[in-house]
């Protein structure tokens, strides 16, 4: 089985691939070895597409590939049609038509919109509970906005939805400022550096795309010499440890886990499956092709339950 990731340093990826291949190994028998090779595209997608192709010709029998390029899938897809080697893409989604060109692939990933709305009512609930996070008391919460990566259906969706969820909500938003960080800490960690130093105290809320950027924000403000009781409220998506442990510890306010583990186990069960040949219908796909995990609301109410893990 050949997995390749878009990047060897996202941390939401990595711990994926780490459930993936250990799932993979559980379910190897005695008389079925899995030979799991992972490898990343060091986010080129022209490197990723030769990466595919030496996977291929060293014989892998199913590909797993989380896209560098969502919009980019051709190449990849032609290759593994004219060897009949199924394709599983995961958490950078092609878009449907693509999808739709050969009856071996599929996706297997979250709904973005789920978590946007998800993010928007733990936001709202807790402003609604802690009305002390409008600091400056004028009746509307001004925002931070931390954005992955342009173009990832996730980033598109999640920030739509989350924004537009708090407005449903009836929470009064201002604006502030919308930052692309790519997903990454440090990158958040500069953007909201910057954002400190010219808005300061002004700022009450930042709601991020992801885990990481969020921490990249706590980062800031620890690094600009706040002290945590007066840091705004800082949301993310993800429910990596180390989030997790920020929400425990009240550095950060929410997240949303995006179910890694059962993202996991169905790329390894399909995976096994195609390969035996087994009926995969069983498996609860949507549309044959897709597998969408839940994603659940996580605060300091039932952050153990998540740490335990
Ligand atoms: C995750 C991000 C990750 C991205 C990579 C998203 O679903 O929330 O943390 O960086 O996928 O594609
Ligand atoms: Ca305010």
């Amino acid at each position: 089985i050949g997995v390749v990731t878009y990047t060897q340093d996202d941390p939401f990826i990595n711990a994926m691939t780490d459930q993936l291949k250990e799932n993979l190994k559980k379910m190897e028998t005695d008389h079925m070895k899995i030979i799991t090779t992972v490898k990343n595209g060091d986010d080129n997608q022209q490197d990723q597409n030769e990466i595919v192709e030496e996977m291929i010709d060293a014989g892998c029998d199913v590909l797993c590939v989380n896209l560098v390029d969502r919009t980019a899938p051709s190449r990849i897809i032609r290759m593994a049609k004219q060897e009949d080697i199924p394709v599983l893409f995961f958490n950078r989604e092609p878009v449907r038509e693509d999808l739709m060109q050969w009856e071996k692939l599929y996706y297997i990933g979250c709904n973005a919109e789920q978590s946007g709305i998800m993010q928007g009512e733990i936001v709202a609930d807790y402003i609604k509970n802690h009305p002390e996070v409008d600091k400056n008391q004028d009746g509307k919460i001004q925002y931070i906005l931390l954005e992955g990566e342009a173009g990832h259906q996730d980033a598109i969706s999640r920030t739509d939805y989350s924004v537009k969820t708090l407005l449903e909500q009836g929470i009064n938003l201002e604006k502030l400022s919308y930052q692309f960080a790519d997903w990454n800490r440090g990158q958040a960690e500069n953007r909201m550096s910057r954002l400190i130093e010219q808005y300061g105290d002004e700022i009450e809320l930042v709601i991020s795309n992801n885990d990481e950027m969020a921490l990249g924000a706590v980062e800031a403000y620890k690094n600009a010499g706040y002290m945590q009781s007066d840091y705004p409220v800082i949301f993310g998506i993800d429910g990596l440890d180390d989030a997790l442990e920020a929400v425990r510890l009240g550095t950060m306010q929410g997240t949303v886990y995006n179910d890694r583990e059962t993202q996991a186990r169905k790329i390894a069960l399909i995976a096994v499956a195609l390969f035996r040949g087994n009926d995969v219908s069983v498996l609860g796909l949507e549309d044959e092709r897709y597998y969408m995990a839940q994603y659940r609301k996580v605060d300091v109410n039932n952050v153990d339950e998540f740490l335990q893990k």
